[in-house]
């Protein structure tokens, strides 16, 4: 039987949401392409937290560039702390994050009832710091290699996930880049641009969506770890003493954006970070119950003034604040919002996915796939069908079609019976469909159906485009 994940992958390339990077030369491991309708769904993720985050009084956007300045990665501690541990093992050779190997046992640990052996080894692992320490819980705990089932390995070592490239034709040490492992530095380096170019001041926000790279250990789970993805990023500038309150604004702002995106609050989960990164004072993940377990989805994090600190001293660049009235210094602290754009699509497309049985047009009960996104997410917003293609009914259907195509993506499907052309547009996730009949040429009305409650209604061919811009 397959898995919900692999009936979602399949699915998504059978559709053309999703596809294997470089897939006619045997793919490109931890890279992927997004499809026609893959395409859509991610640009209606990134407009509808675009639209969340920078259409209000006190966050503005930007745009940075993906190759930065290498002193940017030392000042923000990527170039010494942004690694993993690694492990190999030496029969099969296979290679893997030391932490996941650890936490992927305790959870098979937790499976079988063995909770006591779990919590001790997990208490062991939330210390671990050194190489020496996940290895020493490795090998102590005799944990297997998952390939080859041995437990014969090599030592733990750190690796930076940075992607090292070079400027200029020269490649050597001096001309080296980054792509950069998150889009935040873009704008710890922009704040003072922002502040002296708009009328901001704090407490305010600069929010950006773009692309990010990491050379993950090991990628996994479809969309969910991979070495390109994109990231919405928002850094709000706050006065020194007032970041708690603002965490937790922040944090409720992003769990009810997944709320009204059409996510149950019983597929989220707040996870606070016991173990905080290099530049964080708190942090708490939203979590979202995935196919394969609980996986973070976005981050919260209290970052201090960790990052306009460091940049000062390495750049020599003020970054302050000055009140112009009250002459009031000081370097703010920064509530960051950092939720993957590819992530999310990957978590609001399992959420939306079922299968079920529902009564056919004969009567018989039938399985259908849906996806039932949010209207706003929606890849494809409505179909049109005429019922046959004669009696003049694509010549009413045509230009319905072409109106609402001026404001949305729409579909036009004349094929197969009308049961047939609901499931293809139920398992696109299309929230409406409209039927032109022979009763149109008569009064007028067409028929709209809802794919989620599969009721059906009339409605005069003129008030289509009103009513879906209400449902929509
Ligand atoms: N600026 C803070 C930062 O980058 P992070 O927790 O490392 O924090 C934030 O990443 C979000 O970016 C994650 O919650 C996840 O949604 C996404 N993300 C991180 N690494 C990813 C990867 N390898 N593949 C896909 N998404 C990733």
């Amino acid at each position: 039987m397959s898995s919900p994940l692999d009936s979602l992958l399949s699915l998504s390339k059978r559709r053309g949401f999703v596809f294997q990077s470089s897939e006619i030369y045997g793919g490109l491991n931890g890279c992927w392409d997004y499809g026609p309708l893959g395409v859509e769904l991610l640009r209606n993720v990134k407009e509808a937290w675009w639209k969340a985050m920078t259409y209000r009084d006190d966050i503005e956007g930007l745009d940075a560039s993906i190759l930065m300045h290498p002193k940017i990665w030392e000042a923000s501690g990527h170039i010494g702390q942004f690694t993993d541990p690694m492990i190999d093992n030496k029969v099969s050779k296979a290679r893997h994050r030391a932490d996941t190997l650890i936490e992927d046992y305790i959870q098979k640990l937790q499976k079988k009832g063995k909770n006591d052996l779990a919590t001790t080894i997990e208490s062991r692992l939330n210390a671990a710091e050194q190489p020496s320490d996940f290895h020493s819980i490795i090998i102590d705990e005799q944990i297997p290699d998952p390939v080859s089932g041995t437990t014969d390995w090599t030592e733990v070592r750190y690796f930076n996930l940075m992607f090292k490239t070079f400027v200029g034709p020269v490649e050597d040490m001096s001309n080296t880049v980054y792509l950069r492992p998150e889009t935040a530095q873009g704008i710890f380096v922009n704040f003072k641009n922002v502040l002296d170019s708009t009328r901001q001041k704090p407490p305010f926000g600069i929010a950006q969506i773009g692309k990010a790279f990491r050379n993950e250990i090991n990628t996994k789970n479809f969309l969910f770890r991979t070495r390109e993805f994109e990231q919405m990023e928002m850094q709000y500038f706050v006065k020194p003493g007032t970041e708690k309150e603002w965490f937790d604004y922040w944090f409720e702002q992003r769990w009810n954006w997944f709320i009204n995106l059409g996510m149950d609050a019983s597929v989220l989960r707040a996870k606070p970070h016991e173990k905080l990164a290099h530049y964080a004072s708190a942090a708490t993940d939203i979590e979202f119950l995935f196919p394969f377990g609980w996986g973070e989805i976005e981050g919260i994090h209290s970052r201090t003034d960790f990052d306009l600190k460091n940049h000062q001293e390495f750049s020599g660049k003020k970054q302050e604040y000055v009140d112009t009235v009250t002459k009031e210094r000081y370097t703010p602290y920064v509530i960051e919002t950092s939720v993957g754009a590819s992530r999310s699509f990957m978590a609001f497309l399992c959420n939306a996915f079922a299968e079920e049985e529902v009564m056919a047009e004969n009567g018989n009960s039938e399985k259908r796939s849906v996806l039932r996104f949010h209207p706003l997410l929606a890849p494809v917003k409505a179909a049109v069908f005429p019922l046959t293609s004669k009696d003049g009914l694509p010549e009413i259907a045509e230009p319905l079609y072409r109106d609402l195509q001026k404001t949305w993506r729409v579909q036009m499907d004349e094929s197969g019976s009308i049961g047939k052309r609901y499931r293809r547009q139920d398992e696109i996730g299309t929230p409406f469909c409209i039927t032109i009949d022979n009763q149109t040429i008569v009064d007028q009305a067409v028929t709209i159906r809802n794919r989620d409650t599969m009721q059906q209604e009339r409605i005069n061919i003129s008030t289509v485009k009103e009513y879906l811009s209400a449902h929509i």
